[in-house]
């Protein structure tokens, strides 16, 4: 009698552990199911295009958006800045004038490295060539700090790259390359998707 009581106990006993390492069992496999998921679906994200208003974009406004975690420019340019353009390319103090060089989609060419219909609107993404700093939007003309020469640009403040406003970088100065433009289309007038080339690319 005793030995089945006792057997018995401890029957109750295993039939409550096992119950217990059931449960751990359910948790730990929850775990790292979702572990194995997160990151799968910030790589999707961080990969995804991206779209951009530019409804409420104005003349010489310039936003920014993130996508695959760099910084997108979009500028609207003005008259002026778009004759920059080739005023600068007459001075001869650019280093690759037809970005050639340049990452940039076979659809971006000639001296607005824009997309066909849409020549005002730059995207560019907003990284120096050089290391890689955020070059500073300098539209302003004939700044004291960057002499009279300077018909509108960008500069880079951590050491000294010039580029135009199309992004065309200057001879001379650190940085090697024209900066880059990413793949990109018009889903409307006011919509930009970045990312894809779209059907008319
Ligand atoms: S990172 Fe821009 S000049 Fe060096």
């Amino acid at each position: 009698m005793s030995t089945e009581g006792v057997n018995e106990g401890r029957r109750r006993f295993l039939i409550g552990a096992t119950s217990a390492v059931g449960a751990v069992g359910v948790v730990g496999a929850a775990v790292p199911f979702v572990k194995s998921w997160s990151p799968s679906a910030k790589a999707k994200n961080a990969g995804a295009p991206v779209v951009a208003d530019i409804s409420k974009l104005e003349v010489g406004q310039q936003m920014t958006v993130e996508w695959r975690g760099k910084p997108v420019w979009i500028l609207r340019r003005s008259e002026e800045a778009m004759a920059s353009l080739d005023k600068v390319e007459q001075m001869g103090v650019l280093r690759d004038p037809d970005s050639s060089e340049a990452a940039q989609p076979e659809y971006i060419d000639g001296d607005a490295r824009a997309r066909d219909g849409h020549d005002n609107i730059l995207v560019m993404i907003g990284l120096c060539t050089h290391l890689g700093c955020s070059p500073l939007y300098r539209p302003d003309v004939a700044p004291e700090d960057l002499g009279k020469d300077w018909v509108g640009g960008y500069f880079c403040p951590c050491h000294g790259s010039k580029f135009d406003l199309s992004g065309r970088v200057y001879k001379s100065v650190p940085a090697p390359l024209n900066m880059e433009i990413p793949p990109y289309y018009y889903i409307s007038d006011t919509l930009i998707k970045i990312g894809e080339d779209g059907e008319a690319a």
